[in-house]
C-alpha cells in the first residue's frame, strides 16, 4: 500500500519507515512533486494536521497521513502548543531564541511540569482517522545536551534525569511523542 507522508523532513520520514516496516510505500510531498509549503492556520495541533493530510488527499486523490507537534507546558497554559516552531516571533524557526523565550517566561516558577504532544493525521479513501502520542515531563533551568532538535535541551521526560538531548535518539526513539503516535499509526495500518 501506497501512502504519502505530507512532509520532506528526511528525519521523520526514516524515523516512520523504521516503525511501519516493510508492508507500506511511504512517499514524500517531493516523491509526488508537491512543492507547496501547506499553511498551518488553525489554532490546534490536531486542526493543523487535518488541513495537511486533507490538503494532500483533495489536490491529489492519494491515501496520506500528516503530523504536527507541540510543546505544551502548564505554567504557560499550554504554550507555546501550537506555536512551538515560531515561539520568538522575532526569529523563524530558532531553536535557540524559542528556548531563551521559554526559559525567560518561566523563569522563577517551580511548576516546570510540560508535554509533546504529537497528532497524526491519517485519510484513508477520504476517511480521517487521528492518533495522539505524547510524553510528560518538565523543562529544566537551563539548556543540557547535543543531540536531537527544537526544544530537546530543555526537555527532561518523566523517569529521566536528563535532558532529551542528553539521552540521545535511541532512548528519544523508544519513549517519544513521535513514536508513541506513529505507533498507533502502524497498529491501525497493520489490522
Ligand atoms: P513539527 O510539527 O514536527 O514541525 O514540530 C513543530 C515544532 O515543535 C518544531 O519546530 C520544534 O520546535 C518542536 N518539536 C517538535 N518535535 C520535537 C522534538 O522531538 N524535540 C524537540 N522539539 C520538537
Amino acid at each position: 500500500m501506497k501512502i504519502v507522508f505530507a512532509t520532506n523532513n528526511g528525519h521523520k520520514l526514516t524515523e516512520i519507515k523504521e516503525i511501519l516496516g516493510g508492508d507500506f510505500e511511504i512517499v514524500s510531498l517531493k516523491d509526488i512533486g508537491c512543492d507547496v509549503d501547506i499553511p498551518e492556520t488553525a489554532d490546534t495541533l490536531e486542526g493543523n494536521a487535518r488541513i495537511k493530510s486533507r490538503y494532500i488527499y483533495d489536490n491529489y486523490g492519494l491515501n496520506c497521513f500528516a503530523d504536527d507537534t507541540g510543546l505544551e507546558v502548564e505554567a504557560l497554559n499550554g504554550e507555546p502548543g501550537v506555536h512551538s516552531a515560531r515561539y520568538d516571533e522575532t526569529t523563524d524557526h530558532d531553536s535557540e531564541a524559542n528556548m531563551a523565550k521559554l526559559l525567560r517566561k518561566l523563569a522563577g516558577n517551580p511548576n516546570r511540569k510540560a508535554c509533546f504532544r504529537t497528532v497524526v493525521s491519517l485519510i484513508i479513501d477520504g476517511t480521517e482517522h487521528q492518533f495522539e502520542g505524547r510524553v510528560d515531563g518538565s523543562i529544566a533551568m537551563e539548556k543540557s545536551g547535543s543531540e536531537g532538535f527544537g526544544y530537546d535541551p530543555v526537555f527532561v521526560p518523566e523517569g529521566y534525569d536528563k535532558s532529551f538531548a542528553e539521552l540521545g535518539e535511541e532512548i528519544k526513539n523508544r519513549i517519544s511523542h513521535r513514536a508513541r503516535a506513529v505507533k498507533q499509526l502502524a497498529a491501525f495500518l497493520n489490522q
